[in-house]
Parts: C-alpha cells; sequence; structure tokens
C-alpha cells in the first residue's frame, strides 16, 4: 500500500513473535529488539527517545507514574547502611517512601530546608550515598541552588538526583548541573492535559541500563497508549510553557496588587526570596504560583468554591488551570505544626496557570475573591 502514517501507530501489544528461534534467542541475549512490553515497547521508545534528546541525556526510562519513576531512581542507588541527605520541602509521595519504607532497609535520611544551602552542604560533608533534590518546590515555588549542592555532593562521590517536574525541560536546564538523573512526573506538563499518568528518569549509562533492569523487575512500565499521549503533549510543550510562564507572570502581578491577598509565592517576582537564583538558573520562572488570601480557613474555602474557569482540582501542569488548598490535599496528612514548618497556612492557594486567555483567568479569580 502507498502512503504511511505520518504519526507511528499506538503499539498495543504485550508480546512480540519471531520467525526463527535464534532471533528470539538473541532478542532475551542481546536486547536487539522487542520481547515482551514490560521490557520495552515501540510508544514508550519513542517518548523515551524525544525526551532524552529534549533533556540531553542519552536515555530517559518511561514508567507508569511519577513515583514509579522515583522509587525506581531511588531504589537504583541505595542499599543497606546507605544515607540520603534532601530537602524538607520534597513531594509527599517521596517523603513517605523515605520516612517510612527507606527507613526498614536500613536506609536513612537526613531533611534539610532547600534555601539553607549552607547547612544541606554541611550535611553532604559529612558523607552520603544519594543526594535528592526538587526543584521548583511545592507549593512555595522556592528555588534550589542545585549546581552549587550537585558539586559538593559528587565531591563525595555521592549521586544526585533531581524531580524537575515543576520546571519542565523547557524552563531549567539540570544536565548543565551536573545532575545524574533528573526525574518527571510526566503526568504534569509533559502529558499537559490532565489525563494521564506517567513518569519518566533521564540519564547516562551506567545509570540507564540499572534503571531499566529495576523497572523491568519492579514492573512499574508505562502503557503504550500514554507513551503516545505524552509523546503527543511533547510536540506542543515548548508552546505551552511559553504560555504558562506568561500567564502566571501576569496573575503573580495582578494578585500583588490586589487589596484581598497578602502574599504571592512566584519565582518571576522580585518579591520572591529565590528570585535572584531562579534569575541565575531558569530560562523561564514556571506555570505555578501560590497566594494567601486575607481570610481564614473557611473564607479561603468559600473564595475556592466560588471559581468556575479554574477547576477545584489536585495536580497541576495541564491546559486547563487547577486551584487548590494545600491544607486540604497535598498537605492534608500533616500535622498543624508541620504544616507551619512547611509554611502552609491555612489561607494558602496553590494554583497551577493554564494556557487559557489570561484575561478570563484573571476575572475568575476577581469574581471569586468578592467571596470574602
Ligand atoms: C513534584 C512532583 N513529583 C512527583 C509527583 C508524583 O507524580 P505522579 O502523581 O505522576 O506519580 C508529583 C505529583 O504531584 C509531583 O508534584
Amino acid at each position: 500500500m502507498k502512503g504511511k502514517p505520518v504519526i507511528p501507530p499506538v503499539y498495543m501489544t504485550a508480546t512480540y513473535k519471531f520467525d526463527h528461534s535464534d532471533d528470539l534467542i538473541d532478542v532475551v541475549q542481546n536486547h536487539s529488539g522487542y520481547i515482551y512490553s514490560r521490557w520495552d515497547n515501540p510508544s514508550v521508545v519513542e517518548v523515551e527517545k524525544a525526551l532524552a534528546d529534549l533533556e540531553g541525556y542519552d536515555r530517559a526510562i518511561g514508567f507508569g507514574s511519577g513515583m514509579a519513576a522515583i522509587t525506581t531512581a531511588v531504589m537504583a542507588h541505595v542499599k543497606t547502611g546507605d544515607r540520603i541527605v534532601t530537602t524538607r520541602e520534597i513531594y509527599g509521595g517521596t517523603f513517605e517512601l523515605m520516612d517510612t519504607i527507606l527507613p526498614g532497609l536500613g536506609v536513612d535520611t537526613t531533611y534539610v530546608n532547600c534555601w539553607k544551602t549552607d547547612q544541606i552542604l554541611a550535611e553532604i560533608d559529612k558523607g552520603l550515598t544519594l543526594l535528592y533534590l526538587e526543584s521548583p518546590t511545592n507549593p512555595l515555588l522556592r528555588v534550589v541552588d542545585v549546581p552549587t549542592l550537585a558539586g559538593a555532593a559528587h565531591d563525595k562521590g555521592a549521586v544526585v538526583l533531581l524531580d524537575a517536574t515543576f520546571a519542565s525541560p523547557i524552563n531549567q536546564h539540570p544536565v548543565e548541573w551536573g545532575v545524574d538523573a533528573v526525574i518527571h512526573s510526566g503526568t504534569k506538563y509533559l502529558g499537559g492535559h490532565h489525563d494521564i499518568t506517567t513518569g519518566f528518569v533521564c540519564c547516562n549509562a551506567p545509570c540507564a541500563d540499572r534503571i531499566w533492569q529495576l523497572r523491568k523487575v519492579f514492573g512499574g512500565v508505562m502503557d503504550p497508549m500514554s507513551a503516545f499521549l505524552t509523546h503527543r503533549g511533547l510536540q506542543t510543550l515548548a508552546l505551552r510553557i511559553e504560555k504558562h510562564n506568561e500567564n502566571a507572570m501576569s496573575i503573580a502581578r495582578f494578585l500583588e496588587r490586589h487589596p484581598k491577598i497578602t502574599a504571592v509565592h512566584y519565582p518571576g517576582l522580585a518579591s520572591h526570596p529565590d528570585h535572584d537564583i531562579a534569575r541565575a538558573r531558569m530560562s523561564g520562572f514556571g506555570g505555578m504560583l501560590s497566594f494567601e488570601v486575607a481570610s481564614d480557613f473557611d473564607g479561603t474555602k468559600a473564595v475556592m468554591d466560588r471559581l468556575k474557569t479554574i477547576k477545584l482540582a489536585t495536580s497541576l501542569g495541564g491546559v486547563t488551570s487547577l486551584a487548590n488548598q494545600p491544607m486540604t490535599n497535598t498537605h492534608a496528612a500533616l500535622s498543624p505544626e508541620a504544616r507551619e514548618k512547611a509554611g502552609v497556612s491555612e489561607s494558602l492557594v496553590r494554583l497551577s496557570v493554564g494556557i487559557e486567555a489570561v484575561q478570563t483567568i484573571i476575572d475568575d479569580l476577581n469574581q471569586a475573591l468578592d467571596a470574602i
């Protein structure tokens, strides 16, 4: 037949057939093709190659969620007796891994606030196996001085992992900072439409071989349809991020002037404590911001309940704007003291700014704030 599909098909297959036993043996022994989709699948390989190119690493390994990517990347680098240094502001699921699961395996984790660079350096100096970072952070958008910390960790022979989900591969370039492996929850900006759950680890050999092996054993592989949709998301990633960055900057400025808002947390604002680091390290300030409403918990909840264009939902990074009160979901499990330490007040709202016309989002916030 003449004419071939412009877009590669979705390879919805679990297994692969061979004309000769020798070919099957060659694939098993030399990795020269496909044998079983928990090992590899053409649709997954397609998106892995595209993301590896974008991040500047030899390989990307795709997972069924960001957490599958994180747990596999961490487990690939620690064993009993090892020590992890990380920041208090890491994603809740990652904290749960380090706080409740790794201690049972004899892996100890030290947590330091992400903005206390000197204190993190002091902990690194004591010796470590793994430095695990996340930047920018949730929900206060703190920007970590990754290159400084990565350099110190490497001097101690440690591996450096970075969860770069909030920035996407467009707004920062961790390969230039010497980060050994970059992690993304593809559920967020990479997919970009709130319709899939995926994750990635981007790195070079031998890290990539080890992570591939653990993915095969743990089984947290990405499914072909999600791989196809993430690959489609990547085609528009740069365009979307440009709009997310632009919209978030305008909304941050609007909120900063609003009489019913007491604080805005956005690294693009001069008032943000990490504005200078963000300017030096990032090529865009991102689509995430948070702000504090001049009211109590119930008043803030009333504002949330009036939102129309902006959807009241968890997650982030899609074309549709989403908002929530971190206190009621991402930080609900924390004690009041721990929440206070994390800077999560009862009037804090996290906003994932979408790519709608910016005035529509501003109008929605304006009318919602009439609730108080
Ligand atoms: C920064 C960050 N990392 C990792 C994850 C986990 O990703 P997933 O939900 O795809 O497992 C999330 C989810 O919200 C996140 O915000």
